[in-house]
């Protein structure tokens, strides 16, 4: 990494607000604080990765009702989002479930192993940072013999991908629970659709299309980096931005599609090609943006059995919105998600149209997917039944690597050479420490690499 021309990354960015959390690495004597289980029953939860879908999966664990749950731990690697997380949930209605004291609040590359260490086995917890750390955090869970809730994608690219497939099989054979926020899974409406078709009653599945189509959403396009942090904590915090981070937009908006279209169909696709490109690449005022996504991609999966599922994807402002999904057989057609990532309600129809007069069946469960995957997970480890969704997050992430990698190169890609792809976009995602160089670094130009469909036809940047 030796084109890194910025100033010399300082922890000082990261810890500027941190007040009195423990950093975990300014302390390598620090005694892990003991957490006793106040009851034989008391399944304790630490989180790792205090953002927006960490406080959301944080609510919903302590919102199950099987027994009593304590979130007794955090852990990230910027105070103010921890900060903000604690505060959120504990001014919230679950504050009596928060009991998370300054001392089991952890800062730092390595605070996930402090937050697990707070744990025992058999408690949960949950990894809700950028998909690039997942497998690190799972690794260490696995090692703790700890429950595991981990967010969607999990992979972001072919090394990683085998990893995740050998922790899936390590955790299922230490008996070890997991789930992954693949929620559309847990949609009561595209459960009951599944069966549906699978029952046939759209006759044979032939044609199914995804759509996520609006205006730039979270971090989807960055500007320069500004001055004063580093590229390591500005990729983190964009990381929809940056291929090693998150898979870019791709992966990370897309994956709910592409999971519940592939379990409607019942398989995975076997290839992908694709297009895509970037019209803008700067704001109207000519600030350049340096992040590595297209703003729009058109992607074609073939299954073995011949049949096309079409993903299209665009970031565009003042271009149509349409966010839902569907599915064409033989007979019939459905509509599964009506509007964003799984929303219902879910329908099918006589023939191609669906018009009011076809209608065969509509969905009317209003029930909230996100707490159906934890009910459904605390219920695994209550009553220790079999619950690992890990392969299958695999498998989805890997699909959705594929569609990206094909729009990417410009090349034909089928899932073995998505999963064997020797391209690992952060080998040292383990090693990472405030002062490290990102794995990611700007030429001299300072821009960071992008896809050159055609022109880099084996590897994405
Ligand atoms: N299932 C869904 O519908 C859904 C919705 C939103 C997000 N997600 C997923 O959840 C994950 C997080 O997304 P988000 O929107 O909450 O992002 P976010 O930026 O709000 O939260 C991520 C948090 O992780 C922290 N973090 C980053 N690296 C870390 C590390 N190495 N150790 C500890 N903490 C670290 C960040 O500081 C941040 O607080 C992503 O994988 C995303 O795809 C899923």
């Amino acid at each position: 990494m030796s084109n890194h021309h910025g100033p010399n990354p300082s922890r000082r960015t990261f810890l500027q607000t941190a007040g009195s959390l423990v950093a975990a690495t300014a302390l390598p004597d620090f005694r892990i604080p003991s957490v006793f289980a106040g009851g034989s029953d008391l399944i304790q939860v630490a989180l790792v990765g205090c953002g927006g879908r960490g406080g959301g999966a944080a609510a919903n664990a302590l919102s199950t009702k099987g027994g009593p749950v304590k979130l007794v731990a955090m852990a990230d690697v910027f105070a103010d989002r921890l900060n903000g997380c604690y505060d959120n949930l504990s001014k919230s209605g679950q504050a009596d479930l928060v009991d998370v004291p300054e001392d089991r609040r952890f800062l730092g590359f390595d605070g996930y192993r402090r937050a697990m260490d707070c744990l025992k086995p058999g408690d949960v917890v949950i990894l809700t940072t950028p998909p690039a750390f997942r497998w690190v955090h799972f690794q260490y869970a696995i090692s703790k013999k700890l429950n595991v809730f981990m967010e969607k994608p999990v992979t972001v690219d072919g090394p990683s991908s085998r990893r995740m497939l050998k922790l899936a099989d390590e955790a299922a054979a230490a008996n070890l629970k997991v789930g992954v926020g693949l929620m559309s899974r847990h949609a009561r409406w595209l459960q009951e659709l599944q069966k549906r078709i699978q029952d046939g009653e759209i006759g044979d599945v032939v044609l199914m299309r995804g759509y996520r189509m609006h205006g730039p959403a979270a971090s989807f396009e960055s500007p320069p980096k500004p001055d004063g942090i580093s590229h390591l904590e500005y990729q983190i915090r964009r990381f929809h931005s940056f291929l090693w981070a998150s898979g870019g937009c791709y992966n990370d908006f897309y994956i709910h599609h592409i999971d519940h279209l592939c379990w409607m169909k019942n398989a995975w696709p076997v290839s992908a090609q694709g297009v895509g490109g970037r019209h803008y690449r700067q704001t109207p005022e000519g600030v350049p943006f340096v992040d590595q996504n297209f703003d729009n991609y058109a992607v074609e999966y073939t299954f073995d059995d011949g049949s096309k599922f079409f993903f299209e994807g665009r970031c565009v402002d003042g271009a149509k919105g349409i966010y839902s999904s569907y599915v064409h057989g033989t007979k019939g057609m459905a509509i599964a998600a009506k509007s964003g990532d799984c929303n219902g309600p879910s329908s099918t129809y006589r023939g191609q149209r669906p018009v009011p007069e076809n209608l065969i069946w509509q969905s009317t469960d209003r029930g909230n997917p996100y707490q159906n995957e934890w009910d459904v997970l605390m219920d695994a480890i209550r009553n220790d039944k079999p619950f690992n969704e890990v392969k299958r997050g695999v498998e989805t992430s890997v699909v959705s690597s594929m569609g990206r990698m094909a729009a990417h190169t410009g090349q034909e890609v089928t899932y073995d050479m998505m999963l064997n792809c020797e391209h690992e976009f952060a080998p040292t995602v383990d090693k990472l420490s405030y002062e490290s160089d990102a794995p990611l670094m700007p030429g001299p130009d300072g821009r960071y690499p992008v896809p050159r469909p055609g022109l880099n036809p084996n590897t994405e940047y």
